[in-house]
């Protein structure tokens, strides 16, 4: 975390995600104004969750800017905030790639080659070590556990598109063509 991290009301972080989109602060805006938030701490943690999911849903993702302001309308520190979104593995704080690959790396799929699936769709489109998305961000990988379609593992969703019974090449090859019509 930034100095930024400040408590206070106005306070909006350094990144500038939250304001950068007009639309989007007004819907998160509007959104928190639904809410019953009170003076009771207790209380408004039991509404943070589904508020954090509202603000990832406008914003795809959850920079400190974003925090912030969720911390400052329920009236709770940026710590709890962060604690709660590094907890749950739907959250996350780093900005999506434009496209997403999710690779089942449930059991089935595991045993049935999930890694070399990984290892190749990384290779190609060049993801840096231990991060999911690409420096040029146009793609995010992610591991899902199971998707509840083992008889076709190993399987793979590249954006809305589900891949059943997929290869290290085939990926390979579609995030390949992907990659190459957005750098054309
Ligand atoms: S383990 Fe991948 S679909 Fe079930």
């Amino acid at each position: 975390m930034s100095s930024s991290c400040t408590h206070a009301t106005g306070v909006i972080g350094s990144d500038g995600v939250l304001t950068a989109t007009p639309e989007r602060f007004e819907e998160l805006k509007s959104y928190l104004a639904t809410l019953n938030i009170t003076d009771d701490k207790e209380h408004n943690r039991g509404l943070l969750i589904p508020a954090l999911r509202k603000a990832q849903d406008i914003y795809t993702f959850l920079p400190e800017s974003v925090q912030l302001y969720v911390a400052d309308a329920f009236k709770l520190h940026l710590s709890e905030i962060y604690g709660v979104i590094s907890f749950y593995a739907y959250f996350t704080t780093e900005e999506p790639g434009k496209h997403k690959v999710s690779i089942c790396c449930g059991t089935a799929c595991h045993v049935k080659g999930a890694t070399s699936i990984w290892d190749a769709v990384a290779k190609t489109v060049n993801l840096p070590k231990d991060t999911h998305t690409t420096e040029d961000k146009l793609f995010t990988i992610e591991r899902v556990s199971c998707v509840g379609a083992c008889g076709l593992a190993p399987v793979v969703l590249v954006n809305e598109e589900v891949y059943g019974q997929a290869t290290p090449e085939q990926m390979a090859k579609i995030v390949k063509e992907i990659k190459d019509a957005e750098t054309k």
